[in-house]
């Protein structure tokens, strides 16, 4: 048996990273996925975003541990493009949804125009999240779970005067992380009736195409006019206690397929570092 087993779980951003990482554990524990990505580039964002080539590599990567997908280009913006997907899904995959995993999203730094830049990681990172779970919630049966994807970005106490006005589409990150924060946590509670959860998994730097790109890479160098991968390596250090620049996807991964899983039936609203400490270098102690 299976950690998940015969559950059916809907995860967003699942063509390649985090998302293809959470999709692939799951289906490897026994559920079966119904999967969304955006699959083309946001034009105000710096880096480009996965392409139809990488969705299907996952809906591979899925059906090779046994298990079935239904897989389909969707954007989180739009909550019209993930209900008909999650009624597609729904009905394909046996009319019951046990997991939503709310993971699609984009970091804006020096994003342009820079209010275009704003307005994308906003409706990304926060609606896109609410979005994913009001679509699920006709769906949803008792006992579910529901994890969303934050960031130690949510969760540092940054100087706000030095970024006032500076780069919207960076501060954007932070604010839709926070909120999506409080939304899971209100959700959580007021959800808990039905048995269902509701947690927040926040990652500190994980190794994917987000922090692997020019964008990050300038915003841990920004002495460097074009830092490489080399330059920010020993600077991606400072976010954390444990000696590693990142995580891997796996060890985000398995946070997800925990709180997914009946093992932690009784574990919600909380909101689950997967940091290597990072949080402790920044806070003493308090409850
Ligand atoms: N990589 C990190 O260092 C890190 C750290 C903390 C949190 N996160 C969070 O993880 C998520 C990024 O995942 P990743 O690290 O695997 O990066 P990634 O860029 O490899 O994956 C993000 C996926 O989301 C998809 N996506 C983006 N916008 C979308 C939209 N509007 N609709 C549907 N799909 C969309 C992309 O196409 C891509 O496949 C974000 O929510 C980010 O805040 C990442």
């Amino acid at each position: 048996m299976g950690r998940v087993e015969g559950k059916v779980a809907f995860v967003t951003g699942a063509a390649r990273g985090q998302g293809r990482s959470h999709a692939v554990r799951l289906a490897e524990e026994g559920a079966d996925i119904i999967a969304v990505d955006i699959c083309r580039d946001i034009e105000s964002i710096k880096y480009s975003l996965s392409r139809p080539e990488d969705l299907e590599e996952t809906a591979r990567l899925v059906e090779k541990t046994g298990r079935r997908i239904v897989a389909e280009q969707g954007d989180v913006r739009d909550r019209a493009q993930l209900a008909a997907v999650l009624e597609r899904g729904v009905a394909e995959l046996g009319g019951h949804l046990d997991i939503v995993v709310a993971q699609a999203g984009i970091a804006g730094m020096k994003g342009e125009p820079p209010w275009q830049a704003w307005t994308d990681v906003i409706d990304t990172d926060l609606l896109g999240v609410i979005n994913a779970v009001q679509a699920s919630l006709p769906y949803l049966v008792d006992g579910a779970s529901v994890i969303a994807t934050g960031s130690t970005a949510a969760l540092m106490d940054v100087s706000k005067v030095d970024q006032v006005g500076k780069d919207p589409g960076g501060v954007a990150y932070m604010v839709a992380k926070r909120l999506l924060s409080q939304y899971i946590h209100e959700f959580a509670t007021h959800i808990a009736p039905r048995r269902i959860r509701a947690n927040v998994v926040h990652p500190t730097n994980t190794n994917t195409n987000m922090l692997q790109s020019e964008p990050m890479y300038q915003s841990f160098r920004p002495d460097l006019e074009h830092p490489t991968r080399a330059d920010a390596e020993p600077a991606f250090h400072v976010q954390q206690a444990i000696p590693v620049p990142w995580v891997e996807p796996a060890d985000i991964s398995n946070a997800v397929l925990f709180l997914a899983s009946d093992e932690s039936r009784f574990v919600t609203g909380t909101q689950l570092r997967v940091d290597a400490g990072g949080y402790l270098k920044w806070y003493d102690y308090h409850v």
